[in-house]
C-alpha cells in the first residue's frame, strides 16, 4: 500500500500543528476583539455555490475545483474558498433577517484547490478569514484591513507590504472590461491559451496572467483609474484616507485584480518579503464584494472580507525565526524508580494534570539515566523522581531540569510546590501592559 500522502496534501504533526494553531489563534483572537463571531461551515457544497459564487472566469472554478458526483448523482465540490459558502449559509439561515447588520463572521479550516504544488502552495491548505456583510462603508473596508495588519503585527511580522487597488462599481467595471477587450483583442494572437479564454470570459483576468510575455503586453493596457465612476473613486480615497489616519502604509497596485469574480470597489493583498529579500507573495487577500448574497436568493447586501493562507504564513514565520518561542514543553516528567512505584507515579501524574500542569510518566520501570534522557527529549521543565522508599515517607524529589536544582517535597503539598515554581512563570507572561505588573496584588 502506498504510504505517501495524496499529492499536494501534507501532514502537520506535533510542533508543526502547534504552529498552524498559533497562527489561527492569533487571527481568531483578533477577529473576536473586532466583534466577529465564528461560522463553521460544511466542506462540501453544491458545485453551483462556487461555480457561480466564486465565479466562472476564475482559475479556481475553471481548473482547480475538486468536484464529483455523490452517490445520489449530485454534483458537489470541496470548498476552494469560504466566501461563497458563507454567503450561501447567510441566506440558508436568513441571518440578514434575524441578526443586526453588519453580520461579522470568521471561519477557519481546510480548503482545496487542484493547483501545481510548490513552496507554501498546496492542494489542501488551511484558510482563516473574516466577512462583514451588510454595511456599505469605507470604514468597514478599512476595519478589515486593520484587523489583518494588527494580527500580522502580533505574529511578529515586520516586512509586510499592503497592496490596494479598486475595481470600481459594476458600471466602472463594465466600461473597463470593454476597454480591455478592445485592447487585448488586437494582441491576443501573441498571448497564452488561458488568456484566449480569459478574453472571452472576463478580460480583467488577463491582468493576473503569470506568463511573462503576457505581463509585458498587459503593461500597455488601459488602467482602471480612467474608468472609475465618481462614486467609486471617492469611496476608494475615503478608505485610503482612513488608512492614512491610522498611519498604515500601502501601495496602490493597478494590476491587482484578484483571482475571484465577486469583487467590486477596493481589493487588497498583504505581501511578505523574506529576510533575504525574496517576495513571498500574498499571505492574505480580500476586498469588497456585492451581488453575492443576492445570487443565492437573499437581499442585495455588500460585504468585505479577507482570507489568509495558514501554511504560507507558517513557512514565512519559520524563515523569519518567529516561532522561536513556540516550544513543545512539558511541565513535569514523573519518574518512577522501581516496579513498586509505577502505580503511585501514574496517580501522581494524574493529580498534576488535575492541577492544570502538563505531565507524563512512562508505564514501565526504567533506569534513571534513560528517564532523564526521555525527560530532556520531551523538553520537560521539571522531573519528579518518585522512589519506593520515598513514597513510603510521602515525599519525592523535584528537580529543575534547567538549573539542576533539586529539592525534596512533601507529596501532600504538591500543589503549593508546583504553583511556586510553575505558577510563577504565568506571572511573567502577564499581558496587563504595566511595566511592573500589579495584577496579582489587586486580586
Ligand atoms: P485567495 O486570495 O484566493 O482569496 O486566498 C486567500 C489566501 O489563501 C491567499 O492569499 C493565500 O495565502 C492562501 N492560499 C490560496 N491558495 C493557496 C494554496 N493553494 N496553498 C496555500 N495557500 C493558499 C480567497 O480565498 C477569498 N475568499 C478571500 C476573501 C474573503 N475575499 C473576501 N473575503
Amino acid at each position: 500500500m502506498n504510504s505517501q500522502p495524496v499529492k499536494g496534501t501534507h501532514d502537520l504533526i506535533g510542533l508543526e500543528a502547534a504552529k498552524a494553531r498559533m497562527i489561527e489563534e492569533v487571527f481568531r483572537g483578533m477577529a473576536e476583539l473586532y466583534g466577529f463571531k465564528e461560522a463553521r461551515l460544511p466542506i462540501l457544497e453544491y458545485t453551483e455555490v462556487f461555480a457561480r459564487g466564486t465565479g466562472e472566469s476564475s482559475d479556481i472554478v475553471r481548473k482547480e475545483m475538486y468536484t464529483f458526483l455523490d452517490k445520489g448523482e449530485r454534483s458537489v465540490t470541496m470548498r476552494p474558498e469560504f466566501t461563497a459558502g458563507l454567503m450561501r449559509a447567510i441566506v440558508s439561515n436568513k441571518l440578514y433577517a434575524t441578526e443586526d447588520l453588519p453580520l461579522k463572521l470568521y471561519y477557519v479550516g481546510p480548503a482545496f484547490r487542484y493547483e501545481r504544488p510548490q513552496l507554501g502552495r498546496y492542494r489542501q491548505f488551511n484558510q482563516f478569514g473574516i466577512e462583514a456583510v451588510g454595511l456599505d462603508k469605507a470604514e468597514a473596508d478599512a476595519e478589515a484591513i486593520l484587523l489583518a495588519l494588527q494580527a500580522f503585527a502580533m505574529l511578529g511580522f515586520e516586512r509586510l507590504r499592503l497592496k490596494v487597488n479598486t475595481l470600481g462599481d459594476a458600471e466602472s467595471r463594465a466600461a473597463y472590461r470593454d476597454a480591455l477587450r478592445a485592447f487585448f483583442s488586437e494582441r491576443i494572437d501573441d498571448m497564452c491559451a488561458d488568456c484566449h479564454e480569459r478574453l472571452r470570459l472576463n478580460p480583467m483576468r488577463i491582468l493576473d496572467c503569470k506568463v511573462e510575455a503576457d505581463q509585458e503586453i498587459a503593461k500597455g493596457a488601459p488602467r482602471i483609474k480612467d474608468y472609475l465612476s465618481a462614486a467609486s473613486e471617492s469611496r476608494f480615497y475615503k478608505t485610503l484616507s482612513i488608512l492614512n489616519d491610522f498611519g498604515v502604509e500601502y501601495e496602490i497596485d493597478e494590476n491587482l485584480v484578484r483571482g475571484l469574480d465577486y469583487y467590486s470597489e477596493i481589493v487588497f493583498e498583504v505581501h511578505a518579503t523574506s529576510k533575504d529579500g525574496t517576495d513571498y507573495g500574498a499571505l492574505c487577500g480580500g476586498g469588497h464584494y456585492s451581488g453575492l448574497i443576492e445570487q443565492f436568493g437573499g437581499p442585495d447586501l455588500p460585504g468585505v472580507g479577507f482570507a489568509i493562507g495558514v501554511e504560507r504564513i507558517a513557512a514565512l514565520m519559520e524563515k523569519e525565526g518567529l516561532f522561536d518561542e513556540l516550544e513543545d514543553r512539558l511541565d513535569v516528567y514523573v519518574m518512577p524508580i522501581g516496579e513498586e512505584a509505577l502505580e503511585d507515579a501514574f496517580a501522581i501524574t494524574t493529580q498534576i494534570r488535575c492541577l492544570g500542569y502538563s505531565a507524563e510518566t512512562p508505564f514501565a520501570a526504567q533506569k534513571l539515566g534513560t528517564l532523564f534522557k526521555k525527560a530532556t527529549r520531551r523538553n520537560a521543565r521539571f522531573a519528579l523522581i518518585v522512589g519506593e522508599e520515598e513514597l513510603a515517607k510521602g515525599v519525592a524529589q523535584l528537580k529543575n531540569l534547567a538549573t539542576a536544582e533539586q529539592k525534596e517535597i512533601k507529596l501532600a503539598s504538591l500543589e503549593e510546590e508546583l504553583d511556586a515554581v510553575l505558577g510563577e512563570e504565568e506571572e511573567h507572561h502577564c499581558h496587563c501592559g504595566e511595566g511592573e505588573c500589579h495584577c496579582h496584588e489587586e486580586e
